[in-house]
């Protein structure tokens, strides 16, 4: 069982199928961050975005979900990482990229790309709100003070920006790769792609901009 689990894993269409099935729940996930975010729109104060922040920080399963989450970023990440050492090798001999592996595109270098500046923002991200203890006293102040500093709101800014164009390019293609396409439905889909890329960037640009520009609300 575990033989078998282990081949499929190891083979490079299962490698595939993974990174699309972890890449998808991980954009279930920023839909929801998004979501809840949002709050901090939700009042002047910031005390509705003050009390969803306890809500989830004193939730019992907030330690699974973690967990959850950080799996699915980590498998995306290494996924990500060994599919494209292999589709640059395959490149090297040319008949195999042509025969099995697929060449190396400008759209699946600039994934790398934009993967690696995600990943720098969101190192910075749970530094700055997840793992700052002041933080949580007063979440939508923290959120204030750092986006209304002209380098934090660029360093999110750049951040979401970078996200937006690998989920732009992402969508789609996860649903391809694990065959959930047709042939008539494929411009379709990969409009649907990147119009929710364009909606979760815009959502989450929202933030740096409206508080950069207005001194923050909260
Ligand atoms: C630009 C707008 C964003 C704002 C204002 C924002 C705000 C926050 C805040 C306040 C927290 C701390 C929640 C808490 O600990 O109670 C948080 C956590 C987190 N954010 Fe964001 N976020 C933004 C964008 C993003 C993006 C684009 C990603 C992913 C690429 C992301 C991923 C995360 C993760 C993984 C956590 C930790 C979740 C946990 O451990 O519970 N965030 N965010």
């Amino acid at each position: 069982m575990l033989g078998h689990l282990k081949q499929a894993l190891s083979a490079s269409i299962g490698k595939k199928a993974w990174m699309a099935v972890s890449g998808l729940l991980l954009v279930g996930f920023l839909v929801t961050h998004l979501a809840g975010n949002l709050l901090y729109f939700a009042d002047d104060d910031g005390s509705i975005f003050n009390a969803y922040a306890e809500a989830l920080s004193s939730n019992p399963l907030l330690p699974i979900a973690e967990l959850i989450l950080a799996t699915l970023f980590l498998a995306h990440i290494a996924l990500g990482v060994r599919v494209s050492m292999e589709n640059r090798a395959a490149r090297e001999v040319p008949y195999h990229a042509k025969a099995a592996h697929g060449g190396r595109t400008t759209a699946s270098r600039s994934m790398m790309i934009t993967g690696l500046i995600v990943l720098i923002f969101l190192i910075i991200h749970i530094l700055d709100f997840r793992l700052d203890p002041k933080a949580h006293d007063d979440m939508a102040g923290a959120v204030q003070a750092k986006l209304s500093s002209g380098r934090g709101a660029l360093t999110y800014g750049v951040g979401v920006a970078a996200l937006g164009l690998h989920l732009s390019h992402a969508i789609a293609s996860a649903f391809h790769t694990l065959g959930l396409n047709h042939p008539k439905y494929d411009s379709i889909l990969q409009t649907a792609g990147r119009g929710l890329a364009v909606v979760i960037a815009l959502g989450f640009l929202a933030f740096p901009i409206y508080i950069y520009f207005s001194g923050g609300a909260a």
